[in-house]
């Protein structure tokens, strides 16, 4: 089966092409223009969306040595994400399926995140611990099969990489956060400043508003004000250690407190944030306590792409799943693999 998938959902235009899971093109455009607002901007976004997809597609079929008449499946992003941006892709990709009579699968953007380690030569398996940590949400799951993924947990306030971008603006490093707290950590020390973990209420939750307030707090009592230039270069770095180890714990803990009452096969951490190398270490730390199988996908398949997308959309069809171009005209946010736990 041959998948062409289609990704737009944020500041990534990615095109995919997928051969009976092996990945031929995962070709990521990232809109780097939008460091100058300090975040993504909507309508600028969809622009570029726009500007880029059509030679995009032409480049990955290239590289993947494939014409559209190769193609078996289309799939696209159909949320969450930014919905101006989501339309070009989707409907660039639908608008594709039907001139050329392909089956379209519209693709939930977590669920790409949560198979992503699919992609990988190991995979994982089922049933399988998932940690999806990326800048919109910060989900523990348990995926009992393709169909099937039993939601144990989720942030109540901020998403994990929503916190990292924040704090990263509130200290002065700018945009995007996680790369650049993570850099700051290297040099900084990690016990300096007790940042707080949150103890939830629901088991399996996560909440990063607290930790935020306390560098804020921190930083207005320590300096005076969140100014950038007030703050040395080494306490800055502190900083950072301390915080990005504050919210791994906060992960982990969670993470581990699954594995005591889940009987898992393997443990996966995808999404964006799962680029952060002191919680991909501590991630297989876990997995090795625990003798579980670890699988976290390259950097390539952590941060939006669409070979996660294709992948998601061969394992539904795979599955049995039946899709209808006429009936799924406009993008959709929600899943309906998704099961809520009664913990
Ligand atoms: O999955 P993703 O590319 O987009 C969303 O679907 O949200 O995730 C982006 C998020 C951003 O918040 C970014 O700061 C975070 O992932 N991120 C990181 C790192 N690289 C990206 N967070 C921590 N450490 C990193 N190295
Ligand atoms: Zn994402």
């Amino acid at each position: 089966m041959i998948v062409l998938g289609i990704e737009s959902s944020c500041d990534e235009t990615s095109v995919a092409v997928l051969k009976d899971g092996t990945v031929l093109s995962n070709l990521i455009s990232s809109q780097d223009f939008h460091i100058n607002f300090g975040g993504v901007v909507p309508e600028l976004s969809s622009r570029a969306h726009i500007q880029i997809i059509s030679s995009l597609v032409k480049e990955a079929l290239a590289k993947a040595g494939c014409s559209l008449d190769d193609i078996d499946v289309i799939g696209a992003t159909a949320g969450p994400g930014l919905i101006g941006a989501l339309l070009v892709g989707y409907t660039f990709a639908r608008g594709l399926a039907y001139a050329k009579k392909k089956i379209f699968v519209p693709v939930n953007h977590i669920e790409g995140h949560i198979f992503s380690g699919f992609l990988m030569e190991v995979k994982p398996i089922f049933p399988l611990l998932v940690l999806a940590v990326s800048g919109g949400h910060t989900l523990l799951l348990l995926a009992k099969s393709f169909t099937e993924i039993i939601k144990l947990g989720s942030t109540v306030d901020d998403a994990a990489g929503e916190a990292f971008d924040k704090v990263a603006k509130m200290i002065g490093l700018g945009y995007p956060g996680g790369p650049k707290i993570q850099a700051a950590a290297e040099n900084g020390n990690n016990r300096k400043i007790q940042f707080p973990i949150a103890d939830m209420k629901g088991k399996y939750d996560f909440s990063f508003s607290g930790v935020k307030t306390s560098v804020l707090r921190y930083i207005q009592s320590a300096f005076g004000a969140p100014k950038t230039t007030l703050i040395p270069e080494e306490q800055l770095n502190d900083i950072a250690a301390s915080f990005q180890f504050a919210v791994v714990r906060a992960l982990i803990d969670k993470c581990e407190l699954a594995l005591k009452n889940f009987e898992v096969a393997s443990l996966s951490l995808v999404g964006g944030v799962a680029a952060n190398e002191e919680l991909r270490k501590s991630f297989f730390q876990l997995g090795a306590k625990y003798k579980k199988k670890v699988v976290i996908p390259k950097l390539e398949y952590c941060g939006d792409n669409a070979a996660m997308i294709a992948f998601r959309a061969q394992s539904l069809i795979l599955a049995g799943e039946k899709f209808s171009i006429e009936s799924d005209a406009f993008p959709n946010f929600s899943s309906k693999y998704f099961i809520n736990a009664s913990l």
